[in-house]
């Protein structure tokens, strides 16, 4: 139930909502209305496509990359020279969702103009229709420069990857003395101008609080059931690969590694048996 309409909330988007482009109003129309939808990484133009085919308003090209995409440890190993070529083939089988895409460690924090040409550059170079940029008070003024540049920016606060080494690891952030730290950060970069803001690895009951208090959507992971929206990596959705790690905040809705694997299986025994190919596949 919508508290300031009593009515039911909206349906989710539909088939009938990505008839059209998605945009940033319209996110900002799904909070207004309670409309909870649903963000996903993609680095590729096929599963783009799959994600687009399954109405997935918001697509993500992740600088997670580094990790199920290149294989690096962390996400400070990723530039934007890898990211771009990601993003470009994300838009081209994005249909209709809004296409956020990264721009890696290194590319933005030292200066207004470095962010502005940055991510300029990952806009033009990839089509890409916004970019993400992770921090909160301290990169605000980041967030400003690229705003009044009139580049659309999605924030990143609480636990923030590029960050991994100065948090000292994978850490929940905003417990106890925290909290008021996470409060400014999320004032922060909604003044600054994001039109959402990523809360990942945060207290559930801050993340209700900071998404009731901000004018822009949040988008959760690992923050709980009542952020405006959620986000998952898609190798993590659908365990891929079989038996890989994932953090307590996932959830697996498929069993790709594994369905994978046995394919391959089933090839490679298919071509040592002589089965494959067959009579049908000749020209
Ligand atoms: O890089 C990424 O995939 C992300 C999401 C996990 C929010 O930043």
């Amino acid at each position: 139930m919508n508290s300031d309409t009593g009515s039911t909330p909206a349906t989710p988007p539909t088939p009938a909502t990505l008839s059209k482009p998605v945009r940033i109003s319209d996110l900002l129309s799904w909070k207004a209305e309670g409309t909870k939808w649903a963000m996903l990484t993609a680095y590729d133009y096929s599963t783009a496509q799959a994600m687009s085919q399954a109405d997935i308003p918001v697509l993500l090209v992740g600088d997670s990359a580094a990790n199920v995409i290149y294989g690096y440890k962390t996400t400070t190993e990723v530039s934007l020279d890898e990211m771009i070529p990601l993003a470009r083939g994300v838009v081209r089988g994005a249909g209709k969702a809004l296409v956020v895409a990264d721009l890696p460690f290194g590319t933005y924090e030292a200066s207004d103009e470095q962010a502005v040409l940055s991510a300029a550059r990952m806009m033009r170079e990839s089509g890409a229709h916004a970019v993400k940029i992770e921090g909160g008070v301290r990169i605000a003024p980041r967030i400003r420069a690229l705003v009044d540049a009139g580049i659309p920016v999605m924030a990143h606060i609480g636990f923030t990857p590029q960050s991994v080494h100065s948090l000292s690891g994978f850490k929940v952030q905003g417990r106890a003395g925290g909290a008021d730290a996470l409060r400014a950060d999320a004032r922060a970069v909604a003044e600054a101008g994001a039109f959402a803001v990523v809360l990942e690895m945060v207290p559930a009951d801050l993340a209700a609080e900071v998404t009731r208090d901000l004018p822009i959507p949040t988008i959760g992971i690992g923050a709980g059931r009542e952020t405006d929206a959620q986000v998952l990596v898609w190798q993590d959705m659908v365990e891929l690969p079989a038996g890989g790690f994932a953090p307590k905040f996932v959830r697996r809705f498929g069993a790709i590694g594994a369905a994978l694997t046995d394919a391959a299986r089933d090839y490679r025994d298919a071509v040592a048996s002589g089965d494959f190919p067959g009579e049908e596949h000749a020209y």
